[in-house]
């Protein structure tokens, strides 16, 4: 084994097995560039993302993305190959994952196709959970991920989750249990006390996480705009289905009835609380745990969960951090507002 798991790249081999970056290559689009698809003169396929416009914003992202991958190895994250940076130029290449992104598969253009079946789902949601577990809990210094979201999740040729796009992750030095950061990530699946405070933990990966784990059980999104222009949370649309105990509407009709309702209720219950009150989440070891079967904790999770179904009193936050840094970031006043509305919900929950 190497030193280094990775290696730089020329620009022009990248060039090379990109077809210079040919626009029938283009795989994906992000925020901050495109993701191209290319084979080495070694025939291996890769994936080459290539930063879009030198912003000092990209380059920090490129920056923090290369740091963080380079440090990790894990079956559930995906593997960074390597990198270059020169002139204008900054591209990461990754392993290819030949099935997409999850969004794919449960919004975009394979949805239809319904390759995800239940074991599948279960599988998935298994080893995306697994990947947060090794960043959180095993990698030195932690790492908290900051954007779980199903186009952040890939599927490699057995399906197998990765977890991707490491552009927002942040290092917790120990002995850190939060820190107070500008509000990076995506609406929908923003933990409500860190969108609208800024307090970063292992815990908003959590909320994520649960968002997630709703999305893969029903393929509906995280947020849904109903008629009126109202928005409703994924949460907030199975709750009463949860309530009812009826687990069955939950589950994405395109399985057509092919699942396994015991798992069903088990992943379900798990969501509730991932995206409860900050202090109700569970860890991810916990998550894995729960998920792994453990028929006789899943006892346990259906008591918290009916725990917090209860209307809980109002919370208090007095140890926000006062020196957040809220200067450019555009989002944040969206961020928040919409943050607001969630907690409210939560208080509810
Ligand atoms: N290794 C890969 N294999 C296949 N597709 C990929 C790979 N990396 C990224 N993609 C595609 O490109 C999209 C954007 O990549 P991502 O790393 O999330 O970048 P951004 O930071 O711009 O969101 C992903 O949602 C996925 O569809
Ligand atoms: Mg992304």
């Amino acid at each position: 084994m190497k030193d280094y798991p990775w290696e730089i790249y020329s620009l022009k081999e990248l060039i090379h097995a990109t077809n210079n970056f040919h626009d029938d290559n283009k795989i994906g689009e992000g925020g901050f560039g495109s993701v191209y698809w290319g084979r080495t003169s070694k025939g291996d396929e890769i994936a080459v993302k290539r930063l879009k416009a030198m912003t000092g914003k990209a380059e920090m992202e490129f920056a923090v993305e290369v740091e963080i991958l380079g440090r990790v190895r894990h079956k559930n994250l995906l593997g960074l190959r390597g990198f270059y940076a020169g002139g204008d130029e900054r591209l990461i290449v990754y392993d290819f994952m030949p099935n997409h992104s999850l969004i794919t598969h449960l919004h975009g253009h394979l949805a239809a196709d319904v390759l995800l079946n239940w074991p599948r789902r279960v599988g998935i949601a298994i080893g995306s959970a697994e990947g947060l577990v090794y960043l959180h809990h095993e990698a030195n210094p932690h790492i908290i991920h900051r954007d779980i979201k199903a186009s952040n999740v890939l599927l490699d040729s057995d399906f197998q989750a990765k977890v991707a796009d490491f552009g927002f992750a942040k290092l917790i030095p120990e002995g850190v249990s939060h820190l107070t950061t500008r509000v990076k990530g995506t609406l929908g699946y923003l933990a409500p006390e860190y969108a609208m405070w800024g307090k970063v933990s292992e815990s908003c990966d959590v909320y994520s996480y649960g968002i997630l784990l709703l999305e893969i059980i029903s393929a509906r999104k995280p947020i849904e705009k109903l008629p009126g222009g109202i928005k409703r949370d994924i949460v907030q649309w199975a709750s009463p289905f949860v309530e009812k105990d009826n687990y069955d509407e939950i589950v994405d009709p395109r399985l057509k009835g092919k699942f396994n309702r015991e798992q069903v209720k088990n992943m379900v219950e798990i969501a509730m609380r991932c995206t409860a009150k900050p202090e109700n989440r569970p860890s991810m070891l916990m998550v894995v745990d729960w998920l792994k079967g453990g028929i006789r904790r899943k006892k346990e999770v259906t008591m918290l969960v009916k725990d917090y179904m209860v209307a809980e009193e109002d919370e208090d936050y007095n140890d926000v951090d006062e020196d957040k840094n809220e200067d450019e970031d555009t989002d944040y006043e969206r961020f928040q507002s919409r943050a607001r509305r969630n907690w409210d919900g939560l208080k509810m929950r």
